[in-house]
């Protein structure tokens, strides 16, 4: 049963982004494509959050911001009342957006020339921040597990014997894009304590932790799990997966360890722009008022993720695994007869659905499939999938 009243908000009827400046939407304009790629949502954003920003926008003040105490009192709460942690406010560093906070982090990673070890496939600015930073990157293939219903999971044999003494920093990604994973406890305990075992820095990005779909796996922030753990993580979350405002530029870092934290201030130092005032006003209203929209929220989501169960289940060819949490599902494709089918996105798209190409997380062969949008444009999207394998 949803622990709320879930009709208070529409999720059915979204606005018509195809008249806005949405990414995701422009690279669809005059063609009938459903896009179902970039990680934004159709939805509108909370009430309270649109309701702060306008009056902001009616006091027409549009300058630099400092950071305000009930700001910083809304995200420390929101984060106590929805992930069971308790942080001090010193331990937040505002930042523009969760992909500079990961390359920042790879500056800290030891010396140029050192690596930096992540999970594959993964969202793909994390194959390109080593670089950036001067250091390589060493990935490690998830693999599936039978036992937990085919799910993706860190093969830590492999983990072990391609970090060095060289890797200094573990990135992680939690609940993972494009997997669909929230990790678990045990899963956890294991890569923080891989990192604590070989004294390396871990950065986490749980930027998708306010949407786990599924009751059993609650996010657990990685900080939370040792004193060890916690001094040489640098977490970093934002409201803008799950409240759908990321065109707000809107993030935080969490590092608890005063040393850690001042390394990472310094490394952004005349690099990091100021977070802009209205990403902040959002932020303040979105943690601490737009509670009842999340819940909303989940419950149309749990909605969508079954029917995109159900029906890739019913696509010969493709096949996917349970999402717990995000709006993602993560599409194995590589059985889908080669003919027509070499390159799957190219297919889709030109059977009207545009998906994320797997190749750009480091997949070739799979597909990650936007679900955050009406149940009617995800039905249309799957009907149309159905139809183009039918007729290969
Ligand atoms: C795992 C992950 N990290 C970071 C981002 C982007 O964060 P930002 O827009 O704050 O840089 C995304 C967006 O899809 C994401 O999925």
């Amino acid at each position: 049963m949803p622990h709320h009243d879930a009709v208070q908000y529409d999720f059915d009827t979204p606005p018509d982004r195809r008249r806005s400046h949405s990414i995701k939407w422009s690279r669809v304009a005059g063609r009938d494509v459903i896009p179902m790629w970039v990680a934004d949502m159709d939805f509108a954003a909370p009430p309270p959050v649109l309701q702060a920003l306008q009056t902001q926008i009616a006091m027409g003040d549009m300058g630099y911001a400092a950071p305000w105490p009930s700001l910083m009192s809304a995200i420390v709460d929101g984060i106590a009342r929805d992930h069971d942690w308790n942080i001090d406010p010193d331990w937040i560093v505002l930042l523009p957006g969760v992909v500079s906070g990961f390359n920042l982090a790879c500056l800290l990673a030891g010396e140029p020339g050192d690596t930096v070890a992540t999970l594959t496939p993964v969202y793909p600015p994390f194959l390109s921040a080593p670089h950036n930073a001067g250091r390589k990157l060493v990935r490690s293939d998830m693999v599936q597990d039978g036992a937990q219903g085919g799910r993706w999971v860190c093969d830590f044999d492999d983990l072990a014997a391609r970090c060095t003494s060289r890797t200094r920093l573990l990135m992680l990604c939690n609940p993972h894009n494009p997997v669909g994973r929230s990790f678990s406890r045990a899963e956890l305990s294991q890569l923080g304590e891989f990192a604590v075992a070989r004294d390396m820095l871990i950065c986490s990005d749980e930027i998708h932790c306010g949407l786990v779909l599924n009751p059993n796996t609650p996010h657990i922030p990685l900080a939370t799990l040792s004193e060890d753990i916690a001094r040489r993580t640098i977490t970093l979350m934002a409201p803008s997966k799950t409240w759908n405002i990321p065109g707000l530029s809107c993030a935080f870092a969490v590092i608890p360890d005063a040393a850690l934290r001042r390394r990472f201030q310094r490394a952004a130092e005349g690099l990091m722009p100021h977070t802009n005032v209205m990403g902040l006003i959002a932020t303040e209203a979105a943690y601490r008022d737009a509670h009842d929209w999340r819940l909303a929220l989940l419950d149309y989501l749990r909605g969508n993720a079954e029917l995109v169960q159900r029906s890739i289940a019913s696509m010969p060819g493709i096949r996917t695994t349970p999402v717990d949490a995000t709006y993602l599902a993560w599409l194995d494709c590589r059985e889908l007869p080669k003919e027509k089918t070499q390159n799957p996105m190219a297919f889709f798209e030109a059977n009207g659905v545009l998906m994320s190409d797997g190749r750009d997380f480091g997949a070739p062969g799979f597909l990650r499939l936007n679900f955050g949008c009406s149940r009617t444009l995800l039905n249309e999207a799957l009907t149309r999938m159905q139809h183009a394998i039918a007729h290969i």
